[in-house]
């Protein structure tokens, strides 16, 4: 990794805002903004059990993953036309843009919406219609991954990869997320198997709140390229070591993990000790508008808390082009593109 000057405190948070960067863990339905799910519900008359958007923003006080999945499940029942689907993922994609992201992968979850009677082309065009504007108006390449809940059974997942294959060119991947305890990787080795087969790039949330071993699953079960959040690795020696040998991706989600509680503070939070292991650490919002701040709040309230540096901020920028489901030639491009801005802060430091 290139060797980067230090560059002063003062001009750090400039750094991050404007390097290029790559998004590879944001859940479309988790940018769904308090405005819009009121605009939403009123436009397709759907009932919220929440008299106004202060009412519902004063019951984001999450306690564990699971207390917000409860309202984020709540929150997406408002999304039912291609329009609904095409507006939440423009709205993240615009704000993406303004963060300098320039490549992001964004998860979705069919069956949120296929069991309250969406059909599942409605919910992918919508959204690949939105990644395309991206491209040529906003000049964001943008990807789908098709994640499926692990709360539900496999053979619903199973159901699910198929009723979406019809659309097989609208999405890049596969994903595992929803409540993690208690679901292991093992209860879905089929339909990633399934996917495999049909070229789909793999990746799971494993390690979030769930023990070691869900990663070790998620990697020789499942046959993951990355691993989604996977903070708890650090308990686990040989685990980390297999990490950093193989540079297996992790997405790591800071302001999420605070706000479910994972970490008491930010500043106990380990990406740290994770980048200095040696691992493909990135950094991502998760559920933006629900979790208190998009892409680069992350970024600058981590490096604030954990007292980073310019080193850190490339390497993290760095990472998430290596992890990123790209070709050579656009990890080349974006590399290129990352080194210039460093070379720019670093002359005028
Ligand atoms: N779905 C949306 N956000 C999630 C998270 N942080 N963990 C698991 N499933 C999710
Ligand atoms: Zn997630």
């Amino acid at each position: 990794m290139a060797k980067i000057p230090a560059i002063s405190p003062s001009r750090m948070p400039q750094l991050l805002r404007e390097m290029p960067k790559a998004e590879l863990h944001i859940h479309i339905e988790g940018s769904l903004e308090p405005e819009l799910i009121f605009a939403l519900a009123q436009r397709n008359r759907v009932p919220l059990p929440y008299a106004s958007v202060q009412e519902l923003r004063a019951a984001y006080a999450f306690t564990n993953l699971q207390s917000f999945l409860d309202i984020y499940y709540a929150g997406a029942s408002v999304l039912l036309k291609e329009q609904d689907f095409y507006d939440i993922a423009w709205a993240y994609l615009e704000r993406a843009a303004e963060d300098h992201v320039v490549h992001a992968e964004l998860f979705f979850d069919p069956q949120t919406h296929t069991e309250r009677g969406v059909p599942m082309g409605v919910v992918i065009e919508g959204l690949a219609r939105a990644c395309r504007d991206a491209q040529t108006r906003l000049g964001v390449d943008a990807q789908l991954i098709l994640c499926f809940l692990r709360h539900l059974s496999e053979e619903s997942a199973l159901q699910t990869l198929e009723e979406a294959l019809p659309w097989r060119e609208h999405f890049i991947g596969v994903g595992l997320d929803s409540s993690e305890v208690g679901h292991p990787p093992e209860k879905f080795l089929r339909v990633f198997a399934r996917a495999a087969e049909h070229g789909l790039r793999r990746v799971a949330h494993a390690g979030e709140e769930g023990p070691p071993a869900y990663i070790w699953g998620a990697l020789d079960g499942l046959h993951v390229e990355r691993i989604d959040h996977g903070v708890q690795a650090i308990h686990d020696p040989a685990l980390m070591a297999r990490l950093a040998r193989e540079r297996i991706p992790l997405t790591v989600c800071p302001l999420s993990n605070l706000k479910l509680c994972v970490f008491p503070r930010l500043a106990d939070h380990n990406l740290a000790q994770l980048l200095d292991a040696g691992l493909c650490v990135t950094l991502n919002s998760d559920d933006p508008a629900y979790f208190g701040g998009y892409l680069n709040e992350n970024f600058l309230q981590t490096f604030t808390a954990l007292d980073l540096g310019a080193q850190q901020a490339y390497q993290l920028a760095a990472n998430s082009f290596e992890a990123s489901f790209i070709t050579e030639a656009q990890r080349q491009k974006w590399m290129h593109e990352l080194k210039a801005c460093f070379d720019r802060f670093v002359e005028h430091d």
